[in-house]
C-alpha cells in the first residue's frame, strides 16, 4: 500500500517570516496526517523552515540544485550544501526549470544522480506541453522523460525518488487534468518503470500529480488507483487551503 505525499512547491515567494509563520499554522495537521507533508521552499527559506519544523512531521525540500560538487558555478546551490544543512527533498526537472532555465532530460538526470548520490531524495517532474498533448504525444513524452531521468539509477533506490506527473498547461492556469486522465499517464508513467525495474518496484513508486491541485478537485484526484497524491503550487501557499489538500489525502 503506497502512502500518499503532499507536497507543496511554494516557487519564488515566501519571505522566512512568512514561511515560519506557515509551519507554525499547519503543523498540528500535518502532524495528525496519514500522509507525509513535504514543503519545498526558497532556498533562502530553508534554514529557517529546517529550524521550526524540528519536533513535526513536516519534510523540507528545495526546488533545485546543481549537478556538481562545489566550483565556479555562480549563483548555483549543490547537493552537498541541501544535504548538510539536513534538507530531505529536492525538486528536479520542474517544468518552470525546463522552460525558462534551458533544463534538458539530461541536466535532469545528472541532479537525479548527484541528489541520490548525496542522500537526497528526488521529486522529479514530467510533464507535457498542450502542444504534445493535442498532437497525441503525452505518452511518449512522459515516458521517455521518465526513463531519461532514471537513467543510472540502481533498483534499490527507487524507494527514495518521488516522481510528479505535471502536465505543463495544467500548471498555474486553474485547468487541471480530469482525474481519469491524470490517474491514466501515471499509469503509463508505473508501466514504464516497470518495464526497466519490474513489477514489485513499479508498485510502490510515489507518483504524484501536479497542476492546478486545489482544496475543491484534490478529493477526486485521490481516490483514483495510481495518484499517490500531489504537488501543490499555488494552494500550497494559503495554510487553510494546504490544510484541506493534506486532510483529503488521509
Ligand atoms: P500549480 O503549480 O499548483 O500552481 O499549478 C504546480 C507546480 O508547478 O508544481
Amino acid at each position: 500500500m503506497r502512502k500518499k505525499v503532499i507536497a507543496g512547491n511554494w516557487k519564488m515567494n515566501m519571505l522566512p517570516n512568512e514561511a515560519m509563520n506557515f509551519i507554525n499554522a499547519i503543523a498540528p495537521v500535518a502532524n495528525s496526517a496519514n500522509c507525509e507533508v513535504i514543503l519545498c521552499v526558497p532556498y533562502t527559506d530553508l534554514f529557517y523552515s529546517l529550524l521550526t519544523v524540528q519536533d513535526t512531521k513536516i519534510k523540507i525540500g528545495a526546488q533545485n540544485m546543481h549537478w556538481e560538487e562545489k566550483g565556479a558555478y555562480t549563483g548555483e546551490i549543490s547537493a552537498e550544501m541541501l544535504k548538510c544543512i539536513n534538507v530531505e527533498y529536492v525538486i528536479i526537472g520542474h517544468s518552470e526549470r525546463r522552460q525558462y532555465f534551458a533544463e534538458t532530460d539530461e541536466t535532469v538526470n545528472k541532479k537525479v544522480l548527484k541528489a541520490i548520490h548525496t542522500g537526497l531524495k528526488p521529486i522529479i517532474c514530467v510533464g507535457e506541453t498542450l502542444e504534445q498533448r493535442e498532437n497525441g504525444e503525452t505518452s511518449f513524452i512522459i515516458t521517455t522523460q521518465t526513463r531519461k531521468a532514471l537513467e543510472g539509477v540502481e533498483k534499490e533506490q527507487l524507494n527514495n525518488i518521488i516522481i510528479a506527473y505535471e502536465p505543463i498547461w495544467a500548471i498555474g492556469t486553474g485547468k487541471t487534468a480530469t482525474a481519469e486522465d491524470a490517474n491514466n499517464s501515471i499509469k503509463e508513467i508505473r508501466k514504464e518503470i516497470e518495464k526497466i525495474y519490474g513489477k514489485d518496484i513499479a508498485d510502490c513508486v510515489i507518483i504524484q500529480y501536479g497542476g492546478s491541485v486545489n482544496k475543491d478537485n484534490c478529493q477526486e484526484l485521490f481516490n483514483t488507483s495510481d495518484i499517490d497524491g500531489a504537488l501543490v503550487g499555488g494552494a500550497s501557499l494559503k495554510a487553510s487551503e494546504f490544510e484541506e489538500i493534506i486532510r483529503s489525502a488521509n
